[in-house]
């Protein structure tokens, strides 16, 4: 094995894929001004979680660019491979939510995971001077703790954790990890890969739980909690997820794979209850105004009971820790939301309310 020292990787071209969903355009506006020698080019299908609305601070930047695009487009994405001169990709883009999922997983199926083998063929063949220099190229797979499946009371995941995905989404995600350490195992690309918790943050679409508390509580609508409330979630702040990214991409281990996660576990319920405490006092309601919203629903089907993650690795070898804490981020997060009501309007649109009301209403 190369020495980690002689592999630090130095972006110059960055393909980032879903730039335009939630952590995708949280690490854009990041790192398009962290690093002003970097390119950026976005590739999003703009699919109804992609939002180019969150992306208006950077839209004019010199080192970004947007191309609406598919990522499961075999000639599109040869294309800007050969034109573009990618040293680095950073792969975000997925279906990313369980009950959509659950519902209709084929789509699943064709973005995560044939998405995935497609900017992994186009890689390999574009780079394929890589063996001159190991550090030259990397490719990033963002992915989720949910491949591991379900934890009880005790424990956590860890690298070593086998796979064991339950649902559609974590399944289609499990696939896509294999192919692409099945990329690094027999062409040798050089890959990294994260496994990441929950996050919470700003432009989270807000069909996923905090936003969707926050944004019902807003209107005075119902807030569902599936089942008792007792699943239980570790949740990591998005600019430290994005972080993890920028130190793994630039200095980790190419072919390893990084766990990353904000040791900070709540049942929902219990995350639930404080998002309301907090949106009274926001709102100057009287304290437990919107706990009387809280209503409990039918159980998602196979529910993952819960999620947990070990670090460990990723702190001792990197050096990367949360910076939020759990109780500021959550709090700056009520106030991202309901300071920028018109995002959260934008984005709730008609499709999206068929959608919840297919989902919640009727229960
Ligand atoms: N949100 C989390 O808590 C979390 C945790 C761990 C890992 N992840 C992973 O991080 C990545 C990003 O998650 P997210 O929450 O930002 O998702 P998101 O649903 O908010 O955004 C997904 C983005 O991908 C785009 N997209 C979808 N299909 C596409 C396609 N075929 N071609 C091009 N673009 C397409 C969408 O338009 C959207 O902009 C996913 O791979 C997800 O599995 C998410």
């Amino acid at each position: 094995m190369t020495s980690s020292s002689s592999v630090i990787h130095h972006p110059a071209c960055v393909l980032v894929t879903g730039g335009a969903g939630f952590i995708g355009s949280n690490f854009l506006l990041r790192m398009v001004r962290r690093y002003p020698n970097v390119q950026f080019v976005n590739l999003d299908k703009l699919t109804y979680a992609g939002n180019l609305m969150n992306l208006t601070a950077i839209e004019d930047a010199h080192n970004y660019q947007f191309v609406q695009g598919d990522v499961a487009d075999a000639a599109l994405v040869q294309e800007l491979f050969a034109t573009r001169g990618f040293t680095t990709v950073v792969h975000f883009a997925a279906e990313s939510h369980v009950d959509r999922s659950i519902l209709a997983p084929l789509a699943f199926v064709q973005t995560n995971t044939m998405g995935t083998v497609t900017l992994l063929e186009a890689a390999r063949h574009a780079w394929a001077d890589r063996d001159d220099d190991p550090a030259r190229y990397r490719f990033f797979h963002v992915s989720t703790d949910e491949v591991f499946g379900s934890l009880g009371d005790d424990g956590f995941f860890s690298e070593e954790t086998a796979y064991d995905p339950r649902s559609p989404y974590s399944a289609s995600k499990a696939a896509s990890d294999h192919f692409v350490r099945a990329y690094a195992h027999t062409y040798g690309l050089p890959v990294s890969i994260s496994n990441c918790s929950n996050n919470y943050g700003p432009y989270q679409f807000p069909e996923k739980l905090i936003p969707l508390v926050i944004m019902n509580a807003l209107h005075e609508r119902p807030v569902p909690i599936y089942g008792k409330g007792d699943n239980i979630r570790d949740w990591l702040h998005v600019h430290d997820h994005c972080d993890a990214i920028d130190v793994i991409l630039r200095r980790g281990t190419p072919g390893e794979t990084y766990l990353v996660g904000g040791n900070n576990e709540r049942s929902n319920l219990d995350l639930v209850t404080m998002l309301l405490d907090q949106v009274d006092e926001v709102l100057g309601r009287p304290a437990g105004t919107s706990q009387q919203l809280i209503t409990f629903v039918k159980d998602r089907p196979g529910h993952d009971f819960r999620y947990a993650i070990d670090a460990t690795h990723l702190r001792d070898a990197l050096g990367w820790q949360p910076q939020y804490s759990p109780e500021d981020g959550l709090r700056a997060t009520v106030n991202w939301y309901l300071d920028n009501q018109p995002w959260l309007d934008a984005v709730n649109d008609a499709s999206y309310r068929a959608y919840y009301e297919q989902q919640y209403a009727a229960r």
